[in-house]
C-alpha cells in the first residue's frame, strides 16, 4: 500500500456529502449576491506569490511548494487564490470592459505547514473577491454574505474580529512609531520578530510567541494613526454591520498573514478547532492590482478554510448523504433485466433510483434498501412479472400498493407524486 503524503487527505463519504452541501450552499448564496465563478490555475509563476503575499511572510519564506520546471521556470503550487484572481483580472484586461467584477472560486491550496487538526498541506478555500469598488459598503457586504453563509450552514459559536490597517498615507506613520517602539524592546523579542521588526514590523503583532505578545501589549496602536479618509471608511463599515445586526469584536492584533491588506481586515474565529482558530479571513487590498501591473483599482475579498468549516459543521452530526427515492429489489435474471431498464429511465428523469444486479434473496435486498436509506422499494419477482404488477412499498409507513407494468416508469412516477400530495 502506498500511503498518502503527510498533511494531505482524501475526502470521501460521509464527509464528501457534507462538502457538497457546503459547496452548493455557498455557490447559491454567492450567485444571489452577483458573484460569478472564476477558475484559476493550480500552478503559477513563483514571482506572483512573492510579490503579492510578500517576501517576508511565513507563507513565502517557509510554506510554498516551489519547484523549478523543466524549462528552468520557478513554479509554485498556489498557497491562496487572491493573487491568481488579481493576475487574471489584469492579464485579461477585465477592468477595461467593466472594472466592477465579483468573483468566487473553490478549490485546493497548498502550504507546507506542520500538519495538525484543522491545518493541512493541501487544504481547500472558498474564496470571494470584489474589484472596482472602493466603498466601505463593499467591505460590509462581503462580511454580511459571509455571515449569512455561516447562518445557513448552522455554524455556531464563532466570533467576527475586525481591525483596520490604514492606507498608504497613514500606515507609514504607524510603521515608524511602531518601529521605534520595537527598537526599545528588541533584545527580548524572538529571533523571527527581531528580523521582522526591521523588515515588516506589522508581522510582529502576529507572532504566536507568548513573550512577544506580552512585550507588544503597550505598543502604539494603528487606530491612533488613521487618516480622515480611513477613519470615515472604518466607521461606515462598523455602522453598516451594526445596522444589519452583525456582532463583531474589534481586534487591534488582527494584521493577517499576508502583506497586501489595506484598511479593513477581518476574520471569523472559533474555539472548536484547538489552535487553528481562523475559519475565514479577508479584507481590503486596494494596492494589489496596481502592484501586479494593473490600473489603480480597489479590491476586497475573503477566503473561508473549507476543511475547517466542514470540521465545525460535522460537530452538528447531520447526515448529508443523498438517499435514493426508489430501490428496485429485483429477484431473478428476467427481473434484473427489467429493473436495469426502469432504474436507468427513472434516473434520466431525475428520480434517484438504485437497484442491485446480484440476484440475492428478497431479505438481503430489503436489508440493502434499508442500509442505503431508500424511501420506497419496488419489489419485482417472476410472480409479479406474470401478474404484470410490481409491489411498491413505502419504507416509512410500510404501506404497499400495486404498480401496473404496462408502463412501469410512468406508473412509478405517478405513485410518487400521489405520495407527495
Ligand atoms: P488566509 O487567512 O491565509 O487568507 O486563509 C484563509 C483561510 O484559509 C484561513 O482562515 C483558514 O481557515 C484557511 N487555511 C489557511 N491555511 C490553512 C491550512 N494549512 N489548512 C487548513 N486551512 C487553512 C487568504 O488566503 C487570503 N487570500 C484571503 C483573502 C481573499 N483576502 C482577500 N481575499
Amino acid at each position: 500500500m502506498i500511503p498518502l503524503i503527510r498533511g494531505i487527505r482524501d475526502i470521501f463519504p460521509p464527509d464528501s456529502d457534507l462538502w457538497r452541501h457546503i459547496k452548493n450552499t455557498a455557490e447559491n448564496l454567492f450567485q444571489d449576491f452577483g458573484f460569478s465563478e472564476i477558475l484559476i490555475p493550480i500552478m503559477e509563476k513563483t514571482e506572483l506569490f512573492k510579490r503579492s503575499i510578500g517576501e517576508q511572510t511565513d507563507i513565502v519564506e517557509k510554506e510554498m511548494y516551489t519547484f523549478t520546471d523543466r524549462d528552468g521556470e520557478s513554479t509554485t503550487l498556489r498557497p491562496e487564490a487572491t493573487a491568481s484572481i488579481v493576475r487574471s483580472y489584469i492579464f485579461h484586461k477585465m477592468y477595461a470592459e467593466d472594472p466592477i467584477r465579483k468573483f468566487y472560486t473553490i478549490g485546493p491550496m497548498f502550504r507546507r505547514e506542520r500538519p495538525q487538526k484543522g491545518r493541512y498541506r493541501q487544504f481547500y478555500q472558498i474564496d470571494a473577491e470584489i474589484f472596482g469598488q472602493s466603498s466601505p459598503y463593499a467591505d460590509a457586504q462581503l462580511i454580511i454574505m459571509l455571515t449569512i453563509l455561516m447562518d445557513r450552514l448552522e455554524v455556531k459559536d464563532t466570533t467576527l474580529h475586525i481591525n483596520f490597517l490604514g492606507c498608504f498615507k497613514c500606515r507609514p506613520d504607524f510603521n515608524n512609531s511602531f518601529k521605534k517602539f520595537l527598537i526599545k524592546i528588541s533584545d527580548n523579542l524572538c529571533e523571527n520578530c527581531k528580523k521582522r521588526a526591521e523588515t515588516n514590523p506589522l508581522r510582529v503583532l502576529d507572532c504566536k510567541n507568548e513573550s512577544c505578545f506580552q512585550l507588544t501589549a503597550e505598543a502604539p496602536q494603528i487606530s491612533e494613526f488613521l487618516c480622515k479618509e480611513c477613519k470615515e471608511h472604518f466607521e461606515t463599515v462598523c455602522k453598516a454591520l451594526k445596522n444589519t445586526n452583525i456582532k463583531f469584536q474589534m481586534n487591534d492584533r488582527l494584521v493577517r498573514g499576508l502583506d497586501y491588506y489595506t484598511k479593513t481586515a477581518f476574520e471569523i474565529q472559533t474555539d472548536a478547532l484547538g489552535a487553528q482558530n481562523a475559519v475565514a479571513g479577508g479584507g481590503r487590498y486596494d494596492g494589489l492590482v496596481k502592484l501586479l501591473g494593473g490600473p489603480d483599482m480597489p479590491a476586497v475579498g475573503f477566503a473561508i478554510g473549507f476543511d475547517r468549516l466542514a470540521e465545525i459543521i460535522a460537530l452538528n452530526n447531520i447526515n448529508y448523504a443523498q438517499k435514493p427515492e426508489i430501490f428496485i429489489a429485483a429477484l431473478g435474471k428476467k427481473c434484473i433485466k427489467e429493473a436495469f431498464l426502469w432504474a436507468s429511465a427513472l434516473n434520466a428523469v431525475r428520480i434517484k433510483t438504485e437497484t442491485e444486479f446480484s440476484g440475492k434473496s428478497l431479505k438481503s435486498l430489503m436489508r440493502r434498501a434499508c442500509k442505503i436509506g431508500a424511501s420506497n422499494v419496488i419489489i419485482i419477482g417472476d410472480q409479479e412479472l406474470e401478474k404484470k404488477e410490481a409491489v411498491f412499498r413505502d419504507m416509512n409507513t410500510k404501506e404497499q400498493i400495486g404498480i401496473k407494468l404496462d408502463n412501469p416508469v410512468k406508473n412509478i412516477m405517478e405513485a410518487l407524486s400521489k405520495k407527495a400530495l
